[in-house]
């Protein structure tokens, strides 16, 4: 018996001794003593702080794989009607080329490329600037390297299409509308037999240091 009442003393004391260290009297903002603090205050971590993950890369990079920058500017036309194509193309890229086409450019130069897409319609449609033919007319001689310049540019009342279409889809579009324009006369051979891209082939567009597009 009174073995026991000395236990629940001694049990007493020490829950007293506890509760005191929880809450110190007068400071009841202090919050006295922490069993292993590290796991009571995590530590905080921005996951999406600028540090972390919306690092750009250096300007001047170039994705593995990728095609190296176009560096001629807007007005530099007269130079890009010579670029050319650096990919070699084969039958599959020129369907890819017409798929991304029909995609991006179908809806106002018309999956015929005649410039009268749905979006136009004979002046019908919502987009009331004319879309260019691509198939036959002044256009129809532009070369690839032309072709991929307005994409990459833009052109008066048509926007830019480099942030949607990649360097090399942007090729394979020029490379389609070339091979259909004036009825397919523009190519005068059957593409090259490569069955994809190749893009370690690529060289580089003439050298004028300007802003990569
Ligand atoms: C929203 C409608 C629209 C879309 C989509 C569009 N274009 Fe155009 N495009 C135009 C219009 C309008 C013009 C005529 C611009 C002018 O003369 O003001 C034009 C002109 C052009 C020209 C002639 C430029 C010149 O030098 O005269 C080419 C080439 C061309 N587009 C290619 C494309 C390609 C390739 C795509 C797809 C990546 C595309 N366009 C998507 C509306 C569009």
């Amino acid at each position: 018996m009174k073995r026991t009442s000395n236990i629940l003393i001694a049990a007493a004391l020490v829950s007293g001794a506890l509760v005191s260290a929880c809450n110190r009297g007068e400071n009841n903002r202090n919050p006295g003593r922490h069993y292993m603090p590290d796991m009571f205050e995590s530590r905080a971590y921005e996951f999406y702080s600028e540090r972390v993950s919306t690092l750009k890369p250096v300007e001047g990079t170039v994705k593995r794989g990728e095609l190296l920058p176009y560096h001629l500017k807007a007005a530099d036309t007269a130079q890009a009607n010579l670029v050319k194509n650096p990919l070699i193309l084969g039958k599959a890229d020129l369907e890819e080329g017409k798929r991304l086409f029909n995609i991006y450019c179908g809806v106002c130069h018309g999956t015929k490329l005649d410039g009268n897409g749905p979006l136009y319609k004979d002046g019908t449609g919502p987009f009331v600037a004319a879309p260019a033919n691509l198939a036959s007319g002044p256009k129809a001689s532009y070369t690839e390297g032309r072709l991929f310049h307005v994409m990459t540019y833009g052109y008066l009342n048509m926007g830019s299409y480099a942030s949607q279409l990649d360097r090399e889809q942007r090729w394979k579009i020029a490379a389609y509308i070339h091979s259909v324009q004036n009825g397919g006369a523009n190519v005068a051979a059957p593409a090259a037999p490569a069955a994809s891209t190749d893009t370690t082939k690529a060289t580089a567009a003439p050298v004028v240091v300007a802003q990569a597009k």
